[in-house]
C-alpha cells in the first residue's frame, strides 16, 4: 500500500518529510520520492529502493517549507524511478502523489494523448497531473475541484503547484488521508503515525472531501462547500509507534501482547466477589438492547483477522449459543449473499481500511442490517462507518505481520460472546464466572509463555532451511494452525500450510517424509486423543514433529521431536497463549533467513486496493 507524507510550514521541513516517509515504511513499498518548493519552482527526487537511499541522494543544500513525499507500492507500472511518485505535468509546475487506483485512467490518457500530451510514466497518477495543469487558471483549489469528478476509482491525493508555494491540497475517495494540525505547520499523511512527533491533533478526511492546507491551518470542503473539520486528539504517542529498542516492530508487538490484552480486558470486564461477571460497554459499542434482536452473527474479515473470526465462531456458538458464520469479506460481497433478518454483521480488522472488508461493510449497511466493527485503529474508515465499534485498544501495530491485534481480536470476541451469554442466560453463573476468570488470567499467562520462548529460536534455526512446513490442529487449534502457517509464509517466505488435523489423512499425508516439519497444536482437551492419533500417523511417516502441548502432558515427548509447553489454565483462551510460539517461530526463522521482518516483500500492512 502506498504512503503519503506532506508538510506546509513557516520553517524548514524537508528532513521532517523524509522522517515521515520512514514512519510509513511499514505499509510496504518498492520506490519512494519527494517534491519540494525550492524557491525556483518544484524540485523532485525519486529512487527505487528504501527511504534511506532517497535521503542519501538528496542535495544536502536543499531546503523547503513545503514538500510532499510518497512511498509507492506498484499497481500500474513496474517499480522504476520514472513510475515512482511524485508525478508532474510536462511543465513541471504541478506535482501529484496518489494512493489508490484510477479505474478510467486509460480513457483519460487517450483523451490527453489525442490533445498532444506526452507522458513519462506508465502510471495512472501522471494523468491526474496533466488534467490539473490543463484545468489551472491561477487557482489550484479550483483546478483540483474541477478535475476530481472526472476520476473514477479510489484515491488519496496530495497536490502542489509551483505558483502557490504555501498551499497543499489533499483529496480523499476510498483511500485514507489525514491532516495534522501543528504549530505554524500543517501536515497531510496517509495515517497519523508519520506526524505523531509533531502533533496529536488530527482530522481524518471522509470520502469526497478536499483539504486545503496552509502553514497557519487548513480547511475542509465537499462539493465546493466548506465543512467544519472534525479535529480529534490521537491517543497514541510517537513512542507508542516507535520501536523502543526492539530490533523489529514485529518483535516489539509480540512482547506487547500481555499489556495489550490487559488494557482491553481490564477496560471491558470485571468480576465482582459474587454474581455475574460485569461487561463494561462504551457508548460506541453495540447497546445491550440491540443484542436481544440478534439471531445469527456473520463475521467478515481477511487474513489473520479471518483466523480470529474462526476462533470467534467457536466462542460465540459455545457461550452464546448463537449461530455464527466467519466469512471472507471478498467472497461474501460478490456472491449476492442471503441477508436474513436478525443478523448482526461484525467486521474484524486491525487497520479499519482493508478494502474488501470495508466494501462488505458498505454492502451490509445498504441493506439496513446492524454492523459492528472490532477494529484497532481508532477513527479509521470502518471505525467511522460501522453502526457500532468495539475498539481493540492494542495500540499502533506497525509490523506487516499482525500479532498483538490478532490476540486482542480473540479476546474481544470472547468478551462479545460473554455479553451475549450473560444477557441470554445460556450458561450458569458459575460457568460464566469461570470464563471471566480465564480471560482475566490470560494476560499474565501470556507473559509467562513469552518468558519461555527463546526455545523457539533454537527450533527456527534448526528448520530455517526447510522448504515446506505443515501446521495442524483441531477446534481452536485449526485457525491457529492457519495463523501459524500464515506468519511463517509472510515473513520467512517458507511455504507453509495450515489445516484441520482431521484432514491430514485425506491427502496431505502424502507430503510427509523426513524432510517435512509438522507443527501440532495438541493442548489437552476434548480432541486430544484424535490429535495424538494424527500425530502418530505423521510420526509413522518419519515426519519431524514439533508439538505445542499442555504444561502437564507427560507422554507427548515419546511422540514429538520438539515440545513447547504452555501453562494452559485459561480454558478456551489457551488459544491466545499458543499464538506466541507460532509468532516467534516465524519471527526467528525470518531473521535467520535474512528477511525484512517488518516489511516483507510484496506485502502491505493494509490492503486498500482490491
Ligand atoms: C496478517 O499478518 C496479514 N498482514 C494480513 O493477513 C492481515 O491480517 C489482513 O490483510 C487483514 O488486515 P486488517 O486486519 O487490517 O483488515
Amino acid at each position: 500500500m502506498c504512503g503519503i507524507m506532506g508538510i506546509v510550514s513557516k520553517k524548514e521541513i524537508l528532513p521532517a518529510v523524509i522522517d515521515g516517509l520512514r514512519a510509513l515504511e511499514y505499509r510496504g513499498y518498492d520506490s519512494v520520492g519527494v517534491v519540494w518548493q525550492s524557491g525556483e519552482g518544484l524540485r523532485v527526487k525519486r529512487v527505487v529502493g528504501r527511504v534511506d537511499k532517497l535521503a542519501g541522494e538528496m542535495d544536502p543544500a536543499a531546503t523547503a517549507r513545503s514538500a510532499l513525499g510518497h512511498t509507492r507500492w506498484a499497481t500500474h507500472g513496474a517499480p522504476t524511478e520514472c513510475n515512482a511518485h511524485p508525478h508532474r505535468d510536462p511543465s513541471g509546475r504541478f506535482a501529484v502523489v496518489h494512493n489508490g487506483i484510477i479505474d478510467n485512467y486509460a480513457e483519460l490518457k487517450q483523451e490527453l494523448l489525442a490533445q498532444g500530451a506526452t507522458f513519462s510514466s506508465e502510471t495512472d497518477t501522471e494523468v491526474i497531473a496533466h488534467l490539473i495543469a490543463r484545468a489551472y487558471k491561477g487557482d489550484l483549489l479550483a483546478a483540483v475541484e474541477e478535475v476530481l469528478p472526472r476520476l473514477v476509482g479510489v484515491y488519496a491525493l496530495g497536490v502542489m503547484c509551483a505558483d502557490e508555494p504555501e498551499l497543499l491540497i489533499g483529496a480523499r475517495k476510498g483511500s485514507p488521508l489525514t491532516i495534522g494540525l501543528g504549530d505554524g505547520e500543517t501536515m497531510l499523511a496517509s495515517d497519523v503515525v508519520p506526524f505523531l512527533s509533531h502533533t496529536r491533533q488530527a482530522c481524518y478526511l471522509n470520502d469526497g472531501e478536499v483539504a486545503v492546507l496552509r502553514p497557519e491551518g487548513f480547511e475542509v470542503r465537499k462539493e465546493g462547500k466548506p465543512l467544519t473539520p472534525d479535529i480529534r486528539t490521537i491517543e497514541w504517542s510517537a513512542e507508542d509507534a516507535g520501536r523502543e529498542g526492539y530490533e523489529h516492530y514485529m518483535l516489539k508487538e509480540i512482547y506487547e501482547q500481555p499489556k495489550a490484552l490487559k488494557t482491553l480486558i481490564d477496560a471491558r470486564l470485571s468480576l465482582p466477589e459474587k454474581g455475574l461477571p460485569r461487561i463494561h460497554v462504551p457508548e460506541e459499542d453495540i447497546p445491550d438492547a440491540a443484542l436481544d434482536t440478534v439471531k445469527r452473527i456473520v463475521l467478515l474479515a481477511h487474513g489473520t483477522a479471518y483466523h480470529a473470526a474462526m476462533i470467534g465462531r467457536l466462542l460465540i456458538e459455545r457461550v452464546a449459543r448463537i449461530p455464527c458464520y466467519p466469512e471472507y469479506a471478498s467472497d461474501f460481497r460478490y456472491r449476492n449473499p442471503i441477508m436474513e433478518p436478525g443478523t448482526l454483521y461484525v467486521v474484524i480488522t486491525q487497520s479499519g481500511e482493508t478494502i474488501d472488508t470495508l466494501s462488505a461493510l458498505r454492502l451490509v449497511k445498504d441493506t439496513g442490517h446492524p454492523t459492528l466493527a472490532l477494529v484497532n485503529v481508532p477513527s479509521s474508515t470502518m471505525a467511522r462507518e460501522a453502526d457500532y465499534v468495539f475498539p481493540l485498544m492494542a495500540g499502533p501495530e506497525i509490523g506487516v505481520a499482525s500479532t498483538k491485534a490478532f490476540t486482542s481480536m480473540v479476546a474481544a470476541l470472547y468478551i462479545l460472546a460473554l455479553r451475549f451469554g450473560i444477557r441470554r442466560g445460556t450458561e450458569s453463573e458459575a460457568s460464566l464466572r469461570r470464563r471471566a476468570g480465564d480471560l482475566l488470567r490470560v494476560s499474565s499467562r501470556m507473559h509467562e509463555v513469552l518468558l519461555k520462548c527463546d526455545f523457539l529460536k533454537d527450533i527456527a534455526l534448526k528448520y530455517k532451511d526447510k522448504e515446506h512446513f505443515l501446521f495442524l490442529g483441531r477446534g481452536a487449534g485449526w485457525p491457529l494452525a492457519l495463523e501459524g502457517a500464515l506468519k511463517l509464509k509472510e515473513i520467512s517466505y517458507i511455504h507453509a500450510e495450515g489445516m484441520n488435523s482431521s484432514e491430514i489423512k485425506h491427502g496431505p499425508l502424502a507430503l510427509v517424509d523426513e524432510e517435512m516439519p509438522v507443527l501440532f497444536i495438541t493442548l489437552k482437551g476434548e480432541r486430544y486423543d484424535r490429535l495424538l492419533s494424527n500425530l502418530n500417523e505423521v510420526k509413522a511417516r518419519h515426519g519431524r514433529i514439533i508439538a505445542i502441548v499442555s504444561q502437564d502432558d507427560e507422554d507427548i515427548h515419546q511422540h514429538a521431536d520438539e515440545v513447547f509447553r504452555i501453562h494452559d489454565d485459561c480454558g478456551v483462551m489457551n488459544s491466545i497463549l499458543c499464538s506466541a510460539p507460532l509468532q516467534l517461530l516465524a519471527y526467528h526463522a525470518a531473521v535467520a533467513r535474512g528477511c525484512d521482518v517488518d516489511k516483507p516483500k510484496n506485502l502491505a500492512k493494509s490492503v486498500t486496493v482490491e
